[in-house]
């Protein structure tokens, strides 16, 4: 079989609030994701013997199976056939553990590319619901655009496009687990709550204003002191460079700032790099079908 490849876009979450513990140790949330340009891109081809993974990036774990090759497992296991051999190459673009979505991406792709192989007909919400087998955030990824996600993260319903700007996505050097961090929530009050409705308010009216003034995360609260420190700093650079509001993406540490056009948002991007080599410039992106 002929080598197939996709993009596989990152995400960033508009506005992440933590509603409480829910009975099967996951957190309630809910959220506006979104997707963005910055991809990875995901090859598949036929392998010589079970399934192969290569990657140019360093962030494999080493040991166990990787989210990618649980995904086709399920894949193969949902439409009943034994798993072919395959080998799946990753490009990577996207930083890992920065909160960005960047391993859930790769695998949404990858499940999109095993759908045009194997099973074009196989509706999206299949597709969605295979991926939450490998992880909270992945139905989001497979389905893209403008979401708001509840329960877990994979309840999800559509909502209308971020108006174009430009998302510039700056990943600091440090990580924080996911399940650390959601350690960190327990028991916690928040101080500042996202205002989700009025966000959803403001993609509906189509005011770039309206989402970018209601930017936020409530992991912020909950970063180790240092690390909310370096944060900070990087939303005021963007700020004090023009942003119309800055976040932290998910469960960080990527930050991100929204600017109307590129040339506003290039002095921010400037400044950053010359600290943080992984800055990036996006875009929205809407449509993951046109991709
Ligand atoms: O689902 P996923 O494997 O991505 O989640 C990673 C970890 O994050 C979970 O083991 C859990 O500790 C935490 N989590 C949570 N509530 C969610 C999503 C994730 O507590 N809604």
């Amino acid at each position: 079989m002929e080598a197939i490849k996709r993009p596989a876009p990152a995400k960033i979450n508009l506005a992440l609030d933590i509603l409480g513990l829910r009975p099967d140790g996951y957190h309630e949330m809910r959220m506006v994701m979104q997707t963005v340009s910055l991809c990875d891109t995901v090859t598949l081809a036929e392998g010589e013997k079970g399934f192969s993974l290569d990657t140019d990036g360093d962030f494999l774990p080493a040991g166990g199976k990787t989210l990618e090759q649980r995904a086709v497992e399920a894949f193969f296991q949902e439409l009943g056939r034994p798993c072919p051999p395959l080998a799946v190459s990753l490009k990577k673009q996207i930083p890992a553990y920065a909160g960005l979505g960047g391993g859930s991406a790769d695998v949404a792709a990858l499940l999109r590319l095993l759908r045009e192989r194997y099973a074009p007909e196989l509706p999206t919400e299949d597709l969605e619901r295979i991926g939450l087998t490998v992880g909270s955030d992945m139905p989001f990824c497979v389905r893209g655009g403008t979401a708001l996600a509840e329960g877990r993260g994979e309840v999800l319903s559509d909502l209308p496009p971020l108006p174009p700007c430009w998302i510039l996505l700056c990943k600091p050097d440090f990580d924080i687990p996911t399940a650390e961090l959601f350690a960190r929530v327990r028991g916690r009050v928040f101080q500042n709550r996202p205002d989700i409705d009025g966000m959803m308010g403001a993609l509906e009216a189509g005011s770039l204003e309206g989402v970018a003034k209601r930017l936020y995360n409530v992991f912020e609260e909950v970063l180790p002191e240092e690390m909310r420190q370096e944060v900070q700093g990087i939303k005021t650079v963007m700020l004090r460079c023009g942003a119309m509001g800055a976040a932290m993406s998910g469960s960080g540490p990527a930050v991100f700032g929204i600017f109307r056009t590129g040339e506003e948002a290039a002095p921010a991007l400037e400044s950053l790099r010359k600290w943080y080599v992984r800055s990036f410039a996006a875009q929205p992106v809407s449509w993951l079908d046109n991709l």
